[in-house]
């Protein structure tokens, strides 16, 4: 099956084909690209992109996806022009204000994975205002990746490990994939099944590395803004046709 998937590519799904993935991932690429493309700045492409996070999130609740991960910045992201993640910064308080509102009637429960703590004191506040509202809710968590990286994740799991392991709460022997897998910021959560990367490239940039690793990837030539419901639902459709088999016959 072709890793790279072209927009309209797919038939539409049979309906008795359609699995869908418990959780899905998405690597929001693209908005800079858009932007140039229309002789705009960057940041108004992070502009559209973030409006089509709400759309895309809404609508990932609605079709009964249990997990949606989304990843707004990476920690390599801070290698960026100074402008431009201010910009991102002033984007992510003005979206995480209105989806406080807007993810309520949707019972969507936000959670943050990566370091929150390197962000200002106003957004760390807002992040947990988030947390606060959302703790109750039952239905799809959206976990949003800000200043996520992979490996600094497994590197955050071994340092909580060799420490436990020091002070004589865990035994060497005691570390299984499990175990590991609880020391993540997606404690708890299943592997994601269909990780989608919008915009052409063919990179995992660090993103759900431990996770990822029996994911399903579609790569869409796609950029995030342009994406729409329909492309997603072209992406389940192809995911539904895969035959996973876990290292297995
Ligand atoms: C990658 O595209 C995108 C980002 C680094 C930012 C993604 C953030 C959003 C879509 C806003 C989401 C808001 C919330 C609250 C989650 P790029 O800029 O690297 O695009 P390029 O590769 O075309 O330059």
């Amino acid at each position: 099956m072709a890793l790279f998937f072209k927009k309209g590519d797919s038939a539409k799904p049979r309906q008795a084909e359609r699995i869908l993935p418990r959780h899905l991932g998405i690597i929001m690429d693209g908005n800079g690209r858009w932007a140039k493309k229309r002789g705009m700045p960057r940041s108004a492409g992070h502009t559209v992109g973030a409006a089509n996070f709400k759309t895309i999130t809404r609508y990932c609740a609605k079709i009964g996806i249990e997990y949606l991960t989304v990843y707004a910045f990476s920690t390599e992201n801070w290698k960026r022009p100074s402008a431009e993640i201010n910009g991102l910064m002033k984007l992510f308080k003005q979206y995480l204000e209105e989806s406080l509102r807007d993810f309520r009637d949707d019972d969507i429960k936000v959670r943050f994975i990566g370091d929150t703590e390197a962000f200002s004191s106003d957004l760390r506040q807002l992040i947990e205002e988030t947390r606060e509202v959302c703790k109750d809710r039952t239905g799809m968590v959206l976990n949003i990746a800000m200043n996520y990286g992979g490996r600094d994740e497994i590197l955050r799991a071994v340092k909580q490990i060799s420490q436990k392991v020091s002070q004589g709460e865990l035994t060497q022997e005691e570390i299984t994939e499990e175990v590991f897998s609880r020391h993540l910021y997606t404690a708890g959560q299943p592997d994601p099944d269909l990780i989608i990367r919008p915009s052409g490239e063919q990179r995992i940039s660090n993103f759900l590395l431990w996770q990822s690793a029996y994911t399903e990837y579609i790569i869409m030539d796609i950029l995030w803004p342009d994406f729409t419901t329909a492309d997603l639902d072209a992406a389940l459709a192809e995911y539904a046709r895969r035959n996973r088999r876990f290292g297995g016959v």
